[in-house]
């Protein structure tokens, strides 16, 4: 008898993951004219925005141009909401995903079944690219509903050709009996949900690096090289980072290669990036550090020009593939803490707590006002094996390591293991307590 199963090369790397730079360019030239044509014609919001700056999609001769375009913010798709950046009509859309937003209004965004199709195809190229293959079991353990985590890591998954456990966020216990029950090979979920769940497993008794788990796919918050380590070391796996935004797409813009763990490739193909001087707004040349702003190629409901992510990093060549990649994202301006002068995101936090091996990677930075200056106390965990007058030491040394490589002086304050509060999903490392002014 003969099997009707695709064969296994079907789902191997596609040819544009290799293409030359040139035919890249060349089809985002292509792609981006499409995009800016599409957007002008079908969303107000573009039209004004393009027609006040005096500029047409027309104008855009060559990649560099898209220089001349205004950027899209987060302000422009609230000012919108619900369906105002929408550039078809309701009946082409086929989902709609929403990002919460802290204050006031979520963002939504809209998708195509052409869109859906795409977004998948690219979950499954970023899974692959992880290491995941299509025999594979997939624990998928980022939120379901309008967060665009669960159901694109689901869609991208099934795509591949994978068995996927659409387990969501939350009940760690039940994660925990799952994973257990039925031995998936690859979890998807964020690097601070997967360090809460890892804790359980230790309370439990369960060695955590014996599970099945061979691949974590994490993404959806920043973590660092030394939370890769870490990971990697406890859990006995292969940890590589996801990178998207719902309002360029969901999870699967950039995928790190299980070979290289060396930043995230862009999927070119269909997200055009910039790196700009968040100041200024000037495009910087690749290599410089700045905020990362995409300009989307392919999508049909919600075509986004040039927005800003907020999100702080460098544009890299290639590696694994030819398309260029991100490095680690350090933070967003947002989680920028601005103390007495001097710039620092959690991530430098985070890197500086796992140098010390009698402290956990639980923590949390709390910023208050007691008087006229800012204040910063570090909250951290003690591992549960250390003795005490272990913690006492690493907490001084922090503090100096803090003082020495940041430039700040802050308080820390260490705390017994599992008193912090648990992440079932973007953890909060950042609480201000500043009163507004
Ligand atoms: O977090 C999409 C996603 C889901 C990505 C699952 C990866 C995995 P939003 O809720 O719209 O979408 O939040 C997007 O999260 O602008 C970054 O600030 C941050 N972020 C996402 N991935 C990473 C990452 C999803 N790998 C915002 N490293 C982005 C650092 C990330 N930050």
């Amino acid at each position: 008898m003969t099997s009707t199963l695709p064969a296994p090369e079907a789902h191997d790397t596609a040819d544009i993951e290799f293409a030359s730079r040139d035919r890249i360019a060349a089809l985002q030239l292509d792609r981006l004219r499409w995009s800016l044509q599409h957007a002008y014609d079908n969303v107000a919001h573009y039209r004004n925005a393009f027609d006040e700056k005096g500029v047409h999609p027309s104008d855009l001769k060559e990649l560099s141009d898209l220089s001349l375009f205004p950027f899209t913010g987060k302000a422009d798709l609230r000012e919108n909401y619900p369906f105002g950046m929408l550039a078809v009509p309701q009946d082409r859309v086929s989902r709609i995903h929403a990002s919460s937003g802290t204050t006031g209004r979520p963002t939504v965004v809209g998708y195509t079944t052409n869109d859906l199709d795409n977004w998948a195809d690219l979950v499954a190229r970023s899974l692959r690219a992880a290491g995941v293959r299509p025999t594979d079991k997939v624990h998928v353990a980022y939120g379901y509903g309008l967060f665009t985590g669960g159901l694109g890591a689901h869609y991208g998954a099934e795509r591949l050709g994978c068995t996927v456990i659409p387990m969501s966020g939350g009940m760690t216990d039940r994660q925990i009996q799952l994973i257990e029950d039925f031995a998936p090979d690859a979890i998807m979920v964020t690097p601070s949900y997967m360090l809460t769940i890892l804790d359980a497993m230790i309370a439990k008794g369960i060695d955590p690096a014996a599970t099945s788990l061979r691949t974590g796919v994490f993404g959806a918050e920043p973590w660092t090289e030394q939370m890769r380590r870490e990971l990697e070391q406890q859990l006995g796996m292969d940890a590589v980072d996801i990178y998207g935004l719902s309002e360029v797409m969901g999870p699967g813009v950039a995928q790190e290669c299980v070979e290289t763990k060396d930043g995230l490739h862009i999927w070119e193909d269909h997200f055009y990036p910039e790196i700009i001087d968040p100041m200024t707004g000037e495009v910087l040349p690749d290599g410089e550090e700045g905020e990362l702003v995409f300009t989307s190629l392919t999508k049909e409901a919600m075509p986004i020009v040039r927005y800003r992510t907020r999100d702080l990093t460098r544009l890299l060549p290639g590696t694994a593939r030819t398309m260029r990649r991100i490095q680690k994202i350090t933070g967003r301006s947002d989680d920028m803490i601005i103390l007495r002068g001097v710039n620092l995101f959690p991530t430098q936090i985070e890197e500086l707590i796992l140098t010390e091996p009698a402290l956990a990677p639980q923590f949390q930075c709390v910023l208050d006002r007691p008087g006229r200056m800012d204040t910063l106390t570090v909250h951290v965990e003690y591992r549960p094996e250390v003795a005490s007058e272990q913690h006492v030491a690493a907490a001084a040394s922090l503090k100096k390591l803090i003082k020495n490589r940041i430039g700040v002086t802050v308080d820390v304050a260490i705390a017994a293991p599992g008193t912090l509060q648990r992440s079932t999903g973007k953890a909060r490392r950042l609480v201000d307590n500043r009163p507004k002014d």
